[in-house]
């Protein structure tokens, strides 16, 4: 029997516009698409035109100036899911967080990275460009740390860290020999969408919680969209989960830190940067 399936917006959105389609998979999977996210090369991440080579040019036999130059992450994604493959899909979360990933290239460069919940591999893909290291992780079922490494694949250009793909389980807390040999030299943890049912947001922040023990004094950054509902008992809107993070946060008494990330930084791809998105930066006081 299956469940009730859903579709990122991110996916609806794109649906709009064919163009950024790329119908190439491996043909593993019937309801796996491949999109073209597209941004523009910011002038940190543009290469000197020695080290670029030969000069290029468009098909219209144009000089491509390195100012214009784009850039396509492909990532291979689900079409619809259901809630417990969400992973599968691309969510806004995501974008948000590839946006400060690439107007913040100071804080990855050569550093340690650790990404939970990574989904697709849209955020470590990026942060591969910047870091010393990757460590990508998420929950082992419908083959998702397949499709991550699927995806760093397809980007193999953009990478130039060490990568490593493997899981980390929010609700289980035998961690794996690769995962226990790479937390104590993490500098930057990183996550986006991962709070969004109780039980895993109760996970997240025990592991959230235990890594920042580990790995001392590193730097977290969680990409959320605050999902609004109106309640008839508390006769107002609220955002159910990220009220539930903060209450989690309360129970198991953390000392954190949390400051909002002013989202005035660029935004290179394409989706709706909307009011209720927020990128948390969470230290341990
Ligand atoms: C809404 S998706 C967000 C994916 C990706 N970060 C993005 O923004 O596109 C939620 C992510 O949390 C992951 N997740 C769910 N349960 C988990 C668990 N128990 N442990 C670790 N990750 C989990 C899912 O597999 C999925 O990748």
């Amino acid at each position: 029997m299956t469940g009730h399936k859903v579709t990122s917006e991110v996916l609806v959105e794109r649906d709009a516009d064919r163009s950024r389609k790329v119908d190439s998979t491996d043909g593993s999977s019937s309801n796996n698409a491949v999109s073209a996210f597209l941004f523009e090369y910011p002038a940190h991440m543009r290469k000197s035109r020695s080290e670029n080579g030969p000069l290029e040019y468009d098909e219209d036999g144009d000089l491509v100036l390195e100012r214009n130059k784009k850039g396509t992450i492909l990532i291979e994604h689900s079409i619809s899911t259901e809630l417990k493959l969400v992973g599968l899909q691309i969510w806004r979360g995501a974008l948000l967080l590839g946006d400060y990933i690439i107007s913040h290239p100071q804080v990855f460069r050569d550093k340690v990275v650790l990404e939970l919940g990574s989904g697709v591999g849209f955020d470590s893909i990026i942060a591969s460009a910047f870091a010393k290291e990757v460590v990508c992780t998420d929950v082992d079922i419908g083959g998702i740390l397949k499709l991550i490494e699927k995806n760093f694949e397809r980007n193999r250009q953009l990478v130039n860290a060490k990568v490593t793909v493997t899981e980390l389980n929010f609700l289980d807390p035998n961690w794996n020999a690769t995962l226990k040999t790479k937390i104590g030299k993490v500098d930057v943890i990183m996550a986006a969408d991962v709070i969004y049912d109780d039980k895993i947001t109760d996970g997240f922040v025990k592991s959230l919680a235990r890594l920042l023990d580990l790995s001392g004094g590193c730097q977290t950054y969680v990409a959320l969209e605050k999902r609004y509902v109106f309640t008839i008992s508390d006769l107002d809107s609220v955002a159910p989960m990220y009220e539930e993070f903060l209450r989690c946060i309360e129970r198991h008494k953390l000392n954190w830190s949390i400051q909002e990330v002013k989202l005035d930084f660029p935004q290179y791809f394409d989706y709706e940067r909307l009011s209720q998105m927020i990128l948390m930066k969470i230290e341990k006081c």
